[in-house]
Order: C-alpha cells, then structure tokens, then sequence
C-alpha cells in the first residue's frame, strides 16, 4: 500500500507505535490505560485467579493479559516488577490507567475503602 506524500492528515509512523511500540514500558502504559481497569496475569497464578474473582465479583469485569500467554510477556513483566520495585510482579492492577499494585494493595484498599470511589471514578463500577 502507498500512502499519497502530500497527505498530512495520516501519519503512519504513529500508527505503527502504536500496534508495534519498542519500548516495552510505553507498552505497558498503553495497554494498562486501554481500559478501567487492567490486570496483568499469569494463568496459572493463584493470586491472579483471586484477584480476577474480587474484581467479577463487584461487577467489574477487568480487562486481563496473560503475561504467559503473550510472546513479549517475559518483557512486560520486567517492566511491571521494576515498576512495583522489584518482588513478585503478578498480578498486576492498574485502575483508570494508574498503578495500584499486587493483590496486597488491592486488598488493603478494598479494606480501608479507597478501591470503590477508584473503580467509580474510573467509570468501571456505577452502584
Ligand atoms: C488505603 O490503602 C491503599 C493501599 O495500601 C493506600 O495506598 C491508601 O493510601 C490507603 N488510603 C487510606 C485513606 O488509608
């Protein structure tokens, strides 16, 4: 396919990062704001499995990457334990495209009551 060279209105340079980013953290930025709320899992993770009930359970249903199941998966995974700063990367919770970490902290804000107005303000639960 050829692109017209006096077209300024596509730029397929930005498309291609987009499908294609290099930079493995830029991907996980991209795919971790994609959508409300955003886990990254491994699918044989007993933790993952808990964290992906807690959140069906409150009629969230999150978005899911099976890190073992993706061939740049042994990347994203460096990026998120680096993220995390180091330790155990899955599973991973991003909510309205920020951080907010493994099941522990999944877990202390569903208890102290931050998790809720989260998942409300990132429009991923209504009720
Ligand atoms: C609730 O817990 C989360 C996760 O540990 C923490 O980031 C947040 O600051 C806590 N908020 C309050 C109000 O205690």
């Amino acid at each position: 396919m050829q692109y017209q060279s006096d077209s300024h209105n596509y730029c397929p340079s930005s498309v291609h990062s987009l499908t294609t980013a290099v930079d493995p953290l830029e991907r996980v930025v991209r795919l971790a704001s994609g959508s409300a709320v955003v886990i990254f899992s491994i699918s044989t993770c007993c933790m993952c499995h808990a964290v992906k009930s807690l959140f069906c359970g409150m009629g969230v249903n999150p978005t899911v990457y099976e890190l073992d199941q993706d061939p740049r998966g042994k990347e994203i995974e460096r990026v998120l334990t680096r993220l995390l700063g180091g330790g155990s990367a899955v599973p991973v919770v991003f909510i309205g495209g920020r951080l907010v970490g493994a099941m522990d902290r999944v877990m202390a804000s569903h208890i102290n009551g931050t998790l809720v107005p989260l998942l409300k303000e990132a429009g991923a639960l209504w009720l």
